[in-house]
């Protein structure tokens, strides 16, 4: 009988580096991620994602929440994928890491997303989760550059970006709650300029995922 995980590899992956465990987002842990959301991510006065996902009220958030998990496994195709990964700190759910990216084989290149739960802030966890998934992506799915990008009102995410090497690659003029222009700061790393963190990677259920996305074949 088939597992979820051969339906969907993503949920296979379990990625290891010292305290951190970044691995796939089962329905359970999902639930756990909404309430997460819901307790909060961010000053509500500021918005640091460009669809202000998190202004909904706490029972459309959760909901809206799952929705968003449930369609990217939905739409994952080798041509357009998001890697979604629950973070786990400690053993300790603290927020998302994602990976998303469209015509990999030929671009060899996916934007990094991520958010903790407020409480978890501050402590270099955002630091050391995006350097798993840079070093995820650079060393064992072959990207040639990874990007982001964090609105100028954003100075953590700016540092962690400035803080693994990323280097500014334009600003973005874009919509971001009804009716407001927020500049974007646009950022891109390159392999040989990551600044990687103390631990190796530890990687499970690579195989798999490298199939579903095309790099290997079947
Ligand atoms: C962005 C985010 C993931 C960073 O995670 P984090 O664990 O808080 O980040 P870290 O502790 O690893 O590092 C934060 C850095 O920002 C710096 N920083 C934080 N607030 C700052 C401020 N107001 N001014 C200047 N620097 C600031 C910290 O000093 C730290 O840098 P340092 O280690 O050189 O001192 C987290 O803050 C978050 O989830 N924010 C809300 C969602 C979000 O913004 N997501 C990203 C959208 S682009």
């Amino acid at each position: 009988m088939s597992s979820v995980a051969d339906l969907f590899p993503p949920l296979g992956l379990t990625i290891e580096a010292g305290p951190l465990v970044l691995r796939g987002i089962s329905d359970d842990v999902l639930a756990e991620l909404c309430d997460l959301a819901v307790g909060g991510i961010h000053d509500p006065a500021v918005m640091p994602f460009s669809v202000p996902w998190t202004d909904a009220p706490p029972e459309q958030l959760a909901r809206n929440t799952a929705a968003y998990h449930w369609r990217a496994r939905a739409e994952f195709r080798p041509d357009a994928w998001g890697l979604h990964l629950a973070v786990f700190h400690d053993g300790q759910l603290v927020g998302t890491q994602a990976f998303e990216t469209s015509d990999y084989l030929v671009t060899r290149t996916g934007e990094t997303g991520s958010w903790l739960g407020r409480q978890f802030h501050g402590r270099g966890i955002g630091t050391a989760m995006r350097q798993v998934v840079c070093a995820f992506a650079f060393d064992h799915l072959g990207a040639a550059a990874v990007t982001s990008g964090a609105f100028l009102d954003n100075p953590a995410s700016l540092a962690v970006s400035r803080k693994l090497g990323y280097r500014p690659n334009g600003i973005r003029r874009l919509k971001r709650r009804e009716g407001e222009l927020a500049l974007n700061q646009a950022l891109l790393l390159e392999p040989q300029d990551l600044v990687r963190g103390p631990h190796p990677l530890r990687v499970s259920g690579l195989a798999a995922l490298r199939e579903a996305i095309g790099l290997d074949a079947a």
